[in-house]
């Protein structure tokens, strides 16, 4: 029999973990509740920053989507949105209550974290940081994973909070080279990080790899951050991620010198995940020929999709006033300027914007199927149900399946009372 994942564990900040992360999924499809699974069965659960105004008045049914679009709607009708502003003030408010509810629930030994996109750098990329970090440690998150950028300033925005020492702070890499480049920004604030996610090209969400990804393999990577981080006697946990489908997986790892994985894409068919049911059974059917490494996302990174996402093709007017989450600094965002070169077709309609989609609006709608390398296994995991759909998992089932399995194999749920399968 193989080695299983709970024959090891994670030691992060004098604590002890079942060496399993759900990684962070923005926006809100790895939900609270999603995390919160997680940390009751002893592991690390994510909750994602990303629009969280957005996510917080569709959870708490706050106000700031709207404010915000009152704040700018003198540039509703321009294609010029350099003057499209966020109010901060908010902005801390509604991270703060965001991770301060989810915190309050918390149940058992493990962790929630909250992943932090340097990319989304909402018009002014210093400001956004800080006011995200801070609201994130004031909440009482356990710890924060630094994604999307090489984050070189990110230590010395929050050096001076009281909790800089005591969270934990992780940063995902995709090269040893990135993760050199993070280390001299803390050795500059005395901060090493606690500890490292490898990203592979198998990964969901944005990519940190250019168009010649499939020429990478997550392990090679792996080996090479953990023999670097033992030759510098830097006592860091390394956690790889991307593409690992079963506990098997894991667990060999684990055996190479990981401190855990994080995994995503077999959470993304859980009753807790975030997703549209729509969505969820588009990922159980989805099939290998659908799975594709798109450049059709606004913020400049490659994203692993699936073709038939809702987002392909739209032509939506871009939606900055109210959302504008992927402004650059100087207030652009390529979708801007995809939409306006479209032209209008015989119906008087934009006709579909080609080759950028507005990821605000489309991933506020999931409307973006963004999936790890494997989705088109997922089919494997559950029960086909007689109306011909595939049966939702708990995200505890999942989580005790990469816990305990072995030997590669991946246990099926329990049929719903009075269901038979296909
Ligand atoms: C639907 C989905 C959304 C994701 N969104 C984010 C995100 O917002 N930020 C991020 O750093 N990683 C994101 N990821 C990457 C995951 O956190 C994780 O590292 C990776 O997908 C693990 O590989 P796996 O999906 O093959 O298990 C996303 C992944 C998926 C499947």
């Amino acid at each position: 029999m193989s080695a299983k994942v709970d024959d090891f564990r994670l030691n992060l900040g004098g604590a002890e973990y079942v060496p399993i992360v759900i990684g962070g999924m923005g926006v809100d499809i790895s939900t609270s509740e999603l995390a919160l699974v997680a940390a009751r069965n002893g592991g690390i659960g994510h909750i994602s920053d990303a629009m969280s105004p957005f996510v917080s008045d569709r959870k708490f049914d706050t106000k700031y989507t709207k404010a915000k679009s009152l704040l700018n709607r003198a540039s509703r009708d321009q294609i010029d949105k350099t003057s499209v502003r966020f109010d901060f003030g908010q902005l801390y408010e509604a991270q703060r209550g965001y991770v301060e509810n989810t915190i309050g629930r918390k149940q058992g030994s493990g962790a929630i974290h909250i992943n932090v996109m340097e990319k989304l750098q909402m018009g002014s990329p210093s400001e956004t940081l800080r006011t995200r970090l801070e609201a994130a440690m004031d909440g009482g998150i356990d710890g924060i994973t630094l994604s999307a950028g090489l984050h070189t300033s990110s230590l010395r925005l929050i050096k001076d909070n009281p909790r800089f020492h005591d969270v934990n702070i992780g940063i995902i890499v995709s090269s040893l080279r990135a993760l050199k480049i993070f280390l001299r920004s803390g050795k500059r604030v005395d901060r090493m990080p606690d500890y490292v996610v490898v990203e592979g090209p198998l990964a969901g969400g944005h990519l940190g790899f250019g168009e010649d990804w499939a020429e990478y393999r997550l392990k090679d990577i792996v080996v090479e951050i953990i023999n670097f981080l033992r030759d510098e006697n830097l006592d860091i946990p390394v956690i790889p991620a991307g593409g690992v489908f079963t506990g098997t997986d894991a667990a060999e790892f684990l055996q190479l010198g990981a401190g855990a994985v994080q995994v995503a894409t077999r959470f993304t068919v859980t009753e807790e995940c975030g997703l549209s049911p729509r969505a969820k059974q588009a990922y159980f059917a989805a099939t290998e020929d659908q799975v594709e490494v798109s450049s059709v996302s606004a913020t400049g990174y490659l994203i692993r999709l699936l073709k038939n996402s809702p987002a392909i093709g739209s032509n939506i007017k871009p939606q900055c006033e109210p959302l504008g989450y992927n402004l650059d600094a100087t207030g652009n965002c390529s979708y801007i300027q995809a939409w306006d070169n479209t032209p209008v077709g015989p119906d008087g309609k934009k006709l579909p914007v080609t080759d950028k989609i507005c990821i605000c609006y489309h991933f506020s709608k999931h409307n973006v199927w963004t999936c790890g390398h494997f989705v088109y296994r997922l089919k494997d995991t559950t029960n086909r149900l007689p109306d011909g759909s595939y049966q939702l998992l708990p995200a505890e089932h999942v989580f005790n399946d990469y816990r305990y399995s072995t030997d590669h194999e991946i246990q099926l749920p329990p049929l719903p009372a009075a269901a038979g399968s296909l």
